[in-house]
């Protein structure tokens, strides 16, 4: 018999989170683990049976084992055809791409994003909707349901299919299409920027450094900046993507892709440093000598986006993550366009794309994106600065500067504790919810405290609510922070703090953001009792 029902029990913990289910990479290799969630994913949108879908991971460790079981299950619970990237590699960009393009029912994309990769670190999966976006809250709680409900799985018992060859194939009567994982992509940029633009850049000598962190972006930042655009060979650096991306968190930030800060800090920078993470979604700016927040990056990009063709119409509204900086809602201000304020968590942006009340979004994470997909994409915000510099043909230095004189400047930055026992990290969560009515007013080394609340969203289009998303705490000043716990992680909890504070730009005071922030962070620290909940008051990563 080729297809075969296997008896399974209801699996606990297969929640997903702010991003899919994450958890460690035995976890998902634990018998019966993997294809729970899947068989729960396909009972959740009411079977597979006559359905398209996109399948492709980042490529980290179990990547390629865990396609060849969805294809399997896929074909043994009917679904009508699939579309994989060759090899099982598809950046999330580019699989939300292809959902929509090709008008499927959805796709499974494998992959813990920023996470490291091996066996004794992180795997993931997301199930993305029709839209091409994660699926939204409704229907992860629908999957979570259906992981607690089941009593089978259905799969195919058939040998691995050859994922190497574009072209079409099949797993016992279901069709599979094996794609590039580049070429559509690379189709979609060429519209929304000038290449010609970029292209004269790079041949007057424009010089640039694209950090892959030996992730999925590898080959197609080779395929767009090299290949397509004509940035010189080596441009792109750790290019091959590796199932534990070297030993490295493939996360774009100054700490984890510190080679190329190295590199933009010292003599021999080039005009221009980029970087991605695992998937592809998250991305980092840095100018020669200058490092550009995830937040200041939104702003910048939201200013400037009509200089690039796709965006040549101006912007229909912007939103952006609770926590990420306000120097955004300075610039929708400033257009006179509309601002929206959402949880944590690329999710939460899809209804209001979808519906057409904003092109751009983002999160102080590092991930942007825009209408052009449903998933932040950072080979898109790279290629939307390299647009803004042809046409500006201005150092990412002055762009930025430029931009804080223009409208003040958001200092800002983000503390993560992690590691934290989870029973430590809501207790002092708790702490401050049972302070909230009373904090007003009240004064913490100098700094008092003008609002306090639990952020809680209804969703502007299907009037969905999501409560608890974080802790604001706003003070006199323009000063803000927000605590919330982390919902991508795979072990203890991590603590996020983030600190913001605006000042008018002045131009012989471009102040260091430790110094501004340090009365917020103070604050925060007494307000919250961290001393006394989790033993310490600094943070394991800063950014
Ligand atoms: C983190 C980021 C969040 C992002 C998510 C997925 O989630 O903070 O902005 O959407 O990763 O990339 P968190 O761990 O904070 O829940
Ligand atoms: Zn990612």
């Amino acid at each position: 018999m080729t297809f075969q029902t296997v008896e399974s029990r209801p699996i606990q913990g297969q929640k997903p989170g702010t991003s899919g289910l994450r958890k460690k990479t035995r976890t998902f290799m634990a018998p019966h683990y993997l294809e729970n969630f899947i068989q729960a994913i396909f009972n959740s949108i009411g079977g597979a049976e006559g359905k398209i879908f996109v399948v492709g991971g980042d490529g980290r460790f179990f990547n390629a084992n865990a396609i060849q079981t969805i294809l399997k299950m896929a074909a043994a619970n009917k679904a009508a055809r699939i579309i994989v990237g060759q090899n099982g590699l598809l950046s999330t960009p580019a699989a939300s791409h292809l959902i929509r393009l090709n008008k499927t029912d959805g796709g499974i994309i494998l992959s813990a994003s920023h996470n490291p990769g091996g066996i004794e670190e992180d795997f993931g999966i997301k199930f993305n909707v029709a839209n091409g976006g994660p699926a939204p809250e409704s229907v992860t709680a629908a999957i979570l349901n259906a992981t607690l409900a089941i009593d089978s799985y259905k799969i195919a018992r058939v040998p691995d299919v050859d994922l190497r060859p574009i072209g079409e194939t099949a797993v016992c009567c279901m069709p599979i299409r094996i794609v590039d994982p580049v070429a559509d992509y690379c189709d979609l940029m060429a519209k929304l920027f000038d290449f010609d633009a970029i292209q004269s850049m790079f041949a007057g000598g424009f010089s640039m450094c694209f950090d892959a962190m030996h992730a999925v972006t590898g080959p197609y930042a080779k395929a767009i900046l090299e290949q397509t655009l004509g940035a010189p060979e080596g441009t792109v650096v750790n290019a091959v993507p590796l199932e534990d991306f070297g030993g490295g968190h493939p996360d774009p930030n100054p700490i984890r892709a510190k080679p190329l800060m190295d590199l933009m800090m010292s003599d021999s920078a080039p005009d221009f440093g980029a970087a991605s993470d695992g998937d592809g979604d998250r991305h980092m700016i840095v100018g020669r000598g200058r490092y550009v927040t995830a937040s200041d990056s939104l702003a910048v990009l939201v200013a400037n986006a009509h200089l690039a063709p796709g965006y040549a119409a101006g912007l229909a509204g912007v939103a952006r993550s609770m926590p990420t900086s306000a120097a955004c809602d300075r610039v929708a201000e400033k257009l006179g366009i509309a601002i929206f304020e959402t949880p944590t968590g690329w999710k939460f942006f899809g209804n209001l794309l979808d519906a057409g009340k904003v092109t751009i979004c983002g999160e102080e994470s590092a991930g942007i994106g825009s209408s052009h997909i449903r998933e932040k994409d950072g080979l898109w915000a790279v290629l939307l600065w390299l647009n803004i510099i042809a046409v500006r043909k201005l150092s990412v230095a002055k762009i930025l500067t430029d931009h804080w004189a223009n409208y003040g400047r958001n200092y800002y930055s983000r503390h993560d504790y992690e590691g934290v026992p989870p029973e430590a990290a809501n207790r002092l969560m708790d702490h401050v919810i049972g302070q909230m009515e009373t904090l007003s007013g009240k004064s913490f080394g100098g700094l008092t405290v003008s609002g306090a609340d639990e952020f809680s969203y209804r969703d502007p289009i299907d009037g969905s609510v999501s409560d608890h998303q974080g802790l604001r705490i706003w003070f006199e000043g323009d000063g803000r922070a927000v605590l919330r716990l982390s919902g991508t992680g795979t072990e203890d909890a991590t603590i996020r703090l983030y600190l913001e504070q605006y000042k008018p730009y002045e131009k012989a005071a471009s102040l260091s953001v430790c110094k501004v922030l340090l009365p917020l962070k103070r604050a925060v620290i007494e307000i919250a009792g961290m001393q006394r909940f989790i033993g310490r008051t600094e943070p394991d990563v800063v950014t």
